[in-house]
């Protein structure tokens, strides 16, 4: 629930980014302001092209803005080094893609386990932690699987439940549901719903799929590098199948 109390766990203002220079250049981010609340999910949609993959990475501090400045959970993104910039990532935000990106010869435990591995937790602990994540989004019975064996809605919750082991107060996923059948979607996104919900954690979503627009807290829509329109989302809780 959004309200007046409700703190700001992400503020960008008037960010510019363009790709390459003189004829080749491509201006992807026009001056985008948004601000996203603790533990609501925002919907981010779109036109192909118009900034939203390019707005993600610069929350995230994949990628360096032209100007502009964006505070995310506190830390303006702009003053950190590099290696704090890996570091923040680590322990703050939680990754979810379009193609999964598990590592094939890893079981879904492993996969899971392995953001905290590299935090530098002991293998037992990451285990066993991985493991009672994975139960959370309903994949117990599976947890030495490979990738392979698994459906892409099943691959889609572990890749969840990696982005979620290490407790990030914000989680960005970028067309979670654009590879899976229809109730796979609608089950992931019960999934990152339930998450907002139970947790403080904030979630932006990126999605062309208007079929999971009403599980969002709130809409933002891009165009052509700028965000053009903000709006509630009246019905997120209908769960439709
Ligand atoms: N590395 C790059 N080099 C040059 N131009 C780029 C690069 N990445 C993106 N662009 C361009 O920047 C603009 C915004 O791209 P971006 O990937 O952010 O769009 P998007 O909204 O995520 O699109 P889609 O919905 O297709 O994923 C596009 O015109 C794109 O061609
Ligand atoms: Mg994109």
């Amino acid at each position: 629930m959004i309200n007046k109390q409700t703190k700001i766990a992400v503020q960008c203002r008037s960010i510019v980014k363009t790709y390459g220079s003189g004829a080749s250049e491509v201006f992807a981010l026009r001056g985008v302001d948004l601000d996203l609340y603790e533990g609501e999910l925002l919907m981010l949609v779109g036109p192909s092209g118009c900034g939203k993959t390019t707005f993600i990475s610069i929350v995230t501090a994949l990628l360096k803005a032209d100007s502009g400045v964006c505070e995310v959970l506190g830390q303006d993104i702009n003053a950190l080094t590099l290696e704090q910039k890996v570091l923040f990532r680590r322990q703050s935000i939680g990754f979810v893609f379009q193609a999964f990106n598990l590592l094939p010869a890893l079981t879904a435990q492993e996969n899971v386990a392995v953001p905290l591995l590299i935090q530098g937790r002991n293998r037992k602990a990451a285990m066993h932690e991985a493991k009672a994540v994975l139960d959370s989004v309903g994949l117990g019975e599976r947890i030495g699987a490979l990738p392979s064996e698994l459906s892409g809605g099943q691959q889609q919750r572990v890749a969840i439940a990696r982005a979620l082991v290490h407790r990030p107060k914000l989680i960005v996923c970028d067309e979670p549901t654009s590879s899976l059948d229809h109730k796979s979607g609608q089950m992931v996104m019960q999934l990152l719903r339930h998450i907002a919900d139970q947790s403080n954690t904030t979630l932006l979503v990126v999605t062309h799929d208007n079929r999971i627009y009403h599980f969002g807290d709130r809409m933002a829509h891009m165009d052509d590098g700028r965000i053009i329109k903000t709006e509630m989302i009246q019905e997120k809780k209908e769960t439709s199948e």
